[in-house]
């Protein structure tokens, strides 16, 4: 495995497809100025969030797990101007920092942070009898994606896009004695997905800036 490679490919790409951005590069800076760790998504991976979004023409877009909002600026900004998306937290100081982030973008009017652990936020929109979402993006606590899938799954529709981040870690999801509890949590998920009918699912492995990685795309099938 090289990473300096991976580094370096990644920001060829980068460079050609992706524009200049002052917006997403304010909101590391102030998430990294706040003391927020670096596990956004890369900005490829950004793109990835944003094509994947726009190719299944979401409206109404879920992510679990918003950190600074970096991702949430990527999909968020596939929805103007009368889509939304809702992004749950459970750290007020992150929902912050990605509440000031978001409104730097332009994205406060569609973009709602829910504060709580998501397990109680996802109850309440159940409750609640929320409109079904078109993508639902999960990158929270990795030990909670199995409980995160079958919300996502009640939140959603045929047709729904569920995409799940880190589910490879630097391939140690391949190993069944491991003793990351991240990682039992990701194969957990994935037994869960396996056995889920309604998701037809793939995992689908990654390299870049963000080392040696991978995410489940789901499409909810009835
Ligand atoms: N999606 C972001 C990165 C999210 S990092 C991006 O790519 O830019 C994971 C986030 O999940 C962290 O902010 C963490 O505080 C949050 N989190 C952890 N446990 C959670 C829980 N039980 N409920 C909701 N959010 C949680
Ligand atoms: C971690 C979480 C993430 O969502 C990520 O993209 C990378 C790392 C973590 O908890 O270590
Ligand atoms: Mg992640």
């Amino acid at each position: 495995m090289d990473r300096e490679v991976w580094t370096r490919v990644d920001q060829y790409f980068a460079d050609l497809l992706l524009p200049a951005d002052p917006v997403l590069d304010a909101a590391l800076v102030d998430s990294s100025a706040a003391g927020l760790p670096a596990i956004n998504v890369s900005a490829n991976q950004g793109r990835l969030l944003e094509v994947l979004a726009r190719a299944c023409g979401a409206r109404r877009i879920l992510e679990i797990g918003t950190l600074g909002g970096y991702s949430t600026i990527w999909l968020g900004r596939t929805l103007l101007p009368d889509g939304r998306l809702v992004t749950l937290e459970v750290s007020p100081k992150h929902a912050e920092v990605a509440r000031e982030n978001l409104a730097r973008a332009g994205l406060a009017g569609i973009v709602q942070v829910r504060i709580g652990p998501a397990n109680e936020t996802l109850a309440a929109m159940v409750v609640e009898e929320s409109a079904p979402f078109d993508l639902i993006f999960i990158d929270a606590d990795k030990p909670g994606y199995t409980d995160y899938l079958g919300w996502a799954v009640q939140l959603a529709r045929p047709g729904t896009l569920i995409i799940a981040d880190n589910v490879v870690r630097n391939g140690e999801v391949a190993d069944p004695d491991t003793s990351d509890e991240r990682v039992q949590g990701i194969r957990r998920f994935t037994e869960a997905l396996a056995a889920e009918p309604r998701l037809t699912a793939i995992a689908l492995q990654t390299v870049g800036a963000k080392g040696y990685d991978g995410f489940v795309l789901a499409v909810v099938t009835s």
